[in-house]
């Protein structure tokens, strides 16, 4: 096999600790209907720690990590009226995973046209951040002007984009959670209370918001249901609880305790949840358009997306340890081309 057929790739060997990754040469798909993107930037996402650890169902390993990165279109495969062309820059998307890679043969309906104005690096940070809160704050959870608003981990990717986009609707009150240690950032960014992890529970009893954004299923999950005003929405992004030890996917299954339909009934209260993936597979129009509306606001200096840090590939454990040690601020990048 020559080595056009293959490319630098972060490949997840079996599930479990970190001992799994290694970074090596992988065979490319074949180039067919896809295009190739020469990689700049993969962006790291609580994703792959699920992924890795198993929790995805049928994912077999050997398999290559990474769920969002940047790159150059550098070649068109049988495609006609390709709506991309050689040397423009791209997001790349797909929640099953394949993108920490050199090269990359890629279906173009995965792909997104960055505007001039954004370049790779900051490109990086945008499409899995951004669209989830943007859909969850807005889309679904209808957060308007002097309404309240909880935001779980509110210093992470998705987090901190919520704060933001939170903060360009006229009146609204951010509160946020995350470790101690991350509070002077969630203020400077626009969290106006903020809850440290720890305590949170015993802190927020009093306090009733008109809208949650969620990255804990079970026994936090209904806890939360509790902090609803009447006619107050939650939504479900994750299951960040799942990585606890002695914990796996059949804590998901359980979950169907944690909404009480009644409970629902009588209190007023909306409950939904959010898969970007899969609402991009079912509707990319609506994901397509509200990506255009997020460049916009983010070429206007309305959105003002974080980046934490970029590692090269061959650090590609320590940059997934500070998302599993709960270090990270805004988004963590790993560089994968020159
Ligand atoms: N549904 C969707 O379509 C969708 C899309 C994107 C992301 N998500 C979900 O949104 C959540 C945030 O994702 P992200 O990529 O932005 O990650 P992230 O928030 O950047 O990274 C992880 C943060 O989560 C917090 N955390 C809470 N429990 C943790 C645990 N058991 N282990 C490690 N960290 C823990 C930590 O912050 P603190 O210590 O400050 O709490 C940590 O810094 C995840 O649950 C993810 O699965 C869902």
């Amino acid at each position: 096999m020559n080595q056009e057929q293959k490319s630098i790739s972060v490949v997840v060997n079996g599930f479990g600790g970190y001992d799994v990754l290694s970074v090596e040469d992988f065979e490319l798909l074949s180039l067919a209907d896809n295009i190739q993107v020469k990689v700049e930037y993969g962006a790291l996402n609580f994703a792959d720690l699920y992924t890795r650890k198993g929790f995805m169902p049928n994912k077999k390993a050997p398999f290559i990590l990474g769920i969002e990165c940047t790159g150059v279109v550098t070649k068109i495969g049988n495609i006609k009226n390709s709506k991309f062309k050689v040397g423009q820059r791209v997001i790349c998307y797909d929640f099953n995973g394949g993108l920490y890679r050199e090269i990359l043969h890629i279906n173009p309906m995965s792909c997104f046209l960055l505007p001039d104005s954004i370049d790779t690096k900051l490109g990086a940070t945008i499409f899995v951040n951004y669209l989830t809160a943007y859909l969850s704050l807005i889309n679904i959870g209808n957060l308007r002007e002097n309404e309240s608003v909880l935001i779980l981990s509110c210093t992470g990717g998705v987090g901190s984009a919520a704060v933001q986009i939170s903060k360009t609707i006229n009146g609204v009150k951010v509160f946020g959670t995350g470790s101690k240690i991350k509070e002077t950032f969630a203020k400077e960014n626009g969290v106006d209370t903020f809850y440290c992890i720890e305590t949170f529970s015993d802190e927020v009893q009093d306090q009733k918001f008109d809208l949650i954004i969620s990255n804990e299923s079970g026994a936090m999950f209904t806890f939360l249901q509790s902090l609803l005003k009447p006619l107050g929405r939650i939504i479900l992004l994750g299951a960040n609880n799942m990585l606890q030890p002695a914990q796996n996917t059949d804590s998901l299954k359980t979950d169907c305790d944690s909404v009480s339909l009644m409970s629902l009934l009588i209190n007023n209260r909306i409950v939904a949840g959010l898969h970007l993936g899969i609402l991009l597979a079912t509707d990319p129009e609506k994901v397509h358009t509200i990506l255009e509306h997020i460049f916009k606001l983010i070429e206007q200096k309305k959105l003002n997306p974080v980046i934490h840090s970029v590692w090269k590939v061959s650090e590609i454990v320590e940059a997934t340890k500070l998302l599993e040690d709960r270090k990270n601020v805004g988004k963590v990048l790993i560089k994968i081309s020159k």
